[in-house]
């Protein structure tokens, strides 16, 4: 039963290739850049290097695949390209290949209560990817994690700085999740029935309460600022008609998720805390 794991080189996805090389299975990995999964303990045999923006590059990367993983789309890359191009068109072009090779299941990690944000750019394209891969005739399941360990560190780097900036009462929760336990749930769906899996971590934090967890593992006081909540509006108003649209789009959906509840049901083990208390420094 061969995987094939697109986004491989990401935070996510090189989570997904550890933990696919722990159960011993049959995959290969696309990457742009082998390297990334050399270093990860990649064989050659391992290693399908390919474009995913270029349709071209992808053909036959499917055949004798039996499920697709896909955690491809634009977090923090700087390549000048839009959401519409990777989050949708690069997925599509795997997508295509996908059906054209018979793949039976298709497993794509979008974002919690995307259907709910079409209205920013991101959720957007990662959408109407997700229209795709229901209409496509494969079996699918389609991940919805709230906040990764990852987009946590800014807490962390804030309380090391010795001092923490909210919006609004601190209050909003949210449930992030460290990507070695997203990525158990993300390989289980392979054989799992679910089409569609809310995923958080094993806790339920507010943002105050997250801001505590950074201070207590950096050593400092708690010194917390609030921002008035339409302090936060008025600056989604102004960077949309100032910043150029690129940049924008990280900045409308962190501005966006900062204000609305990001809970989810818990998986995994892995509290915040202590990821911030040792691991947060390699990420
Ligand atoms: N971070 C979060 O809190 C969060 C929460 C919910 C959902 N998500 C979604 O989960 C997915 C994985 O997130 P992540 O944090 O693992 O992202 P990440 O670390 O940025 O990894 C993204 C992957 O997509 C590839 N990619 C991006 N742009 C590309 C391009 N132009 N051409 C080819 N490959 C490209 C990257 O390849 P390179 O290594 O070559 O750049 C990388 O393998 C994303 O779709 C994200 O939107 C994230």
């Amino acid at each position: 039963m061969k995987i094939l794991v697109a986004g491989s080189t990401g935070y996510l996805g090189s989570y997904i290739v550890k933990e696919l090389i722990a159960r011993q299975a049959d995959f290969q990995a696309i990457a742009r850049s082998p390297q990334k999964l050399e270093k990860l303990g990649l064989t050659s045999d391992q290693i399908i290097e390919a474009q995913v923006t270029q349709r071209s590059s992808l053909a036959g990367c499917c055949e004798g695949v039996d499920t697709v993983i896909s955690t491809v789309g634009i977090t923090r890359q700087k390549d000048g390209l839009s959401y519409m191009d990777v989050d949708y068109q690069a997925n599509k072009n795997l997508l295509d290949e996908a059906v054209k090779s018979g793949v039976r299941k298709f497993i794509y990690i979008s974002v919690l209560h995307g259907e709910e944000l079409t209205h920013l750019e991101i959720c957007q394209a990662k959408e109407r990817f997700v229209r795709e891969v229901q209409a496509s005739g494969l079996e699918y399941c389609i991940i919805r994690p709230s906040g990764f360990f990852s987009d946590m560190k800014e807490f962390y780097d804030m309380a090391l700085r010795g001092r923490i900036y909210l919006f609004g009462d601190g209050q909003t929760p949210a449930s992030p999740i460290h990507g070695a336990d997203l990525a158990q749930v993300c390989v289980g769906a392979v054989t799992g029935t679910a089409s569609v899996l809310e995923v958080g971590g094993p806790e339920t934090l507010t943002h105050q309460e997250i801001a505590e967890a950074a201070f207590a593992a950096a050593g400092k006081p708690v010194k917390i600022t609030r921002i008035p909540d339409w302090v936060r509006r008025l600056t989604l108003r102004l960077a949309s008609v100032l910043m150029g649209k690129k940049r924008f789009g990280p900045i409308e959906f962190f501005l966006h998720v900062m204000a609305m509840d990001m809970s989810a049901k818990g998986y995994g083990e892995r509290k915040l805390g202590a990821w911030f208390g040792g691991n947060s420094r390699s990420i």
